[in-house]
């Protein structure tokens, strides 16, 4: 490990005092948890297409998108020309724009079970928001969700994302159909919202099972509570978002991420009868945002999505596969005990030889500190919990750089852990 550090140092200079200046107005030298990682995180000046550069000069393959918001790679032509036409243009009004009408219409047309739309910032509002409306529309407080899924900064989600009941969450285990109908039989009648990941996020890449997530939104119905889905990260993996694949029809969806093409975005889509607690001039649910529905968002947005189209979602799949298959190998080559996971164009890398339980993913494991610093060493830029998204600019011929520049990562971390892999580490 010390040499994989000693390089990484040694090649970063730059965000080595960065951080150092950070410490002193940031609390821990950042402003976002889930980018952190050790002995720092880089400082970044720019990218382009399918890389990232920092403040050293270093040139990085760009394998996460923003954890997986920039589905067209960094700064794509389109939709900078597009950002820069509605800036100039003017960047927010208090007062309707085309440009989130458009956007609306689009998210309204693509995802089967959005009838309509309010737009916010950010995932976490568009979580928030769905908590609020299903709260308004039915009178309870609670929510359940997956033990350990991830649905942003909301405080009653938080405890569920740290595995916790809380005094207005309420916990079951993910993809499970009996867990979640217990669950329900016990506190269905207070329950406002079961919100679930099509496939967990942040708790690496865990699937539902075919059929589960209808069985559970019956359920819910049953329970007379709304079904909500978080496609904040899914809506890549169709045109219609994985509630398509699994044919499923939430009554709430929240999205984020790729429908902002790199803005600050979210939105909540559904059923209108529901929505309608915020329609004016008196609603029963306030819902405001100085910022909701910007041009310049709605815009990017707009591109974003549009270029998006079924080919490039499948040809984004195709090349994940390509990528899980080579690391695989090339891992059990070196004798490391190594698994994946995949959904579409999203890949999880685990340092165990299957993929562990959700609640083990963020366990700090000296290969996988390694593997990160190691692929940053070798220009490879991805999230240090191993989580990898692929972009519509990533062609095959950079693919395949990127497996060559995985394989020597890879070759340097079993150099560096010869003792800990010959002991049978797992
Ligand atoms: C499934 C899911 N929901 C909600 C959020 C929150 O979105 P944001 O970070 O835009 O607030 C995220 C963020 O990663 C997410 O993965």
């Amino acid at each position: 490990m010390s040499e994989i550090l000693a390089a990484f140092t040694a090649r970063t200079p730059g965000s080595a005092s960065r951080h150092r200046r950070a410490l002193a107005v940031m609390p821990g030298g950042d402003t976002r948890t889930t980018t952190y990682h050790p002995p720092y995180p880089l400082t970044m000046e720019r990218g382009e297409g399918p890389y990232l550069f920092d403040v050293d000069g270093n040139r990085y393959l760009d394998l996460l998108g923003n954890y997986t918001s920039l589905v067209h790679g960094n700064a794509y032509p389109p939709i900078v020309e597009a950002v820069q036409r509605q800036a100039a243009r003017g960047t927010a009004w208090p007062a309707r724009n085309d440009q989130q009408l458009e956007l609306a219409e689009a998210l309204c047309e693509r995802v089967d079970s959005v009838e309509q739309v309010r737009l916010c910032n950010s995932g976490t509002e568009a979580t928030m928001l769905c908590a609020y409306l299903a709260r308004a529309v039915t009178g309870r407080r609670k929510v359940a969700m997956a033990r350990y899924g991830y649905h942003g900064s909301l405080e009653e989600f938080e405890v569920g994302f740290l595995g916790h009941d809380g005094p207005e969450t309420v916990l079951a285990r993910h993809g499970d159909v009996a867990d979640f109908e217990r669950l329900l039989d016990r506190h269905g009648h207070e329950v406002a919202a079961v919100i679930l990941e099509p496939v967990m996020g942040s708790a690496g890449l865990s699937a539902a099972p075919p059929g589960a997530l209808a069985a559970i939104a019956e359920a819910t119905r049953a329970a007379g509570a709304l079904f909500v889905l978080d496609e904040v990260i899914t809506l890549r993996l169709s045109t219609g978002g994985a509630q398509r694949l699994h044919g499923v029809e939430p009554d709430l969806t929240a999205m984020g991420k790729i429908i902002g093409g790199g803005l600050p975005v979210g939105a909540v889509g559904g059923r209108a009868e529901y929505l309608a607690v915020t329609v004016p001039p008196a609603p029963r649910l306030v819902h405001s945002g100085t910022f909701n529905g910007n041009p310049v968002t709605a815009a990017a947005g707009l591109v974003s999505l549009r270029e998006l189209t079924a080919e490039r979602i499948d040809a984004m799949a195709v090349r994940a596969q390509r990528l899980d298959d080579a690391l695989v190998e090339h891992a059990a080559r070196l004798a490391i005990p190594f698994s994946t996971r995949r959904s579409g164009s999203l890949l999880q890398c685990f340092f165990s030889a299957v993929p562990p339980e959700a609640n083990q993913v963020r366990v700090d494991h000296d290969l996988a500190t390694s593997f990160h610093l190691a692929a940053l060493n070798a220009g490879l830029f991805f999230a240090g919990r191993g989580l990898i998204a692929l972009s519509t600019v990533l062609d095959d011929a950079l693919l395949q750089d990127a497996i060559e520049r995985f394989r020597s990562a890879l070759d340097a971390v079993a150099g560096a852990h010869r003792p800990l892999l010959a002991a049978g580490a797992d």
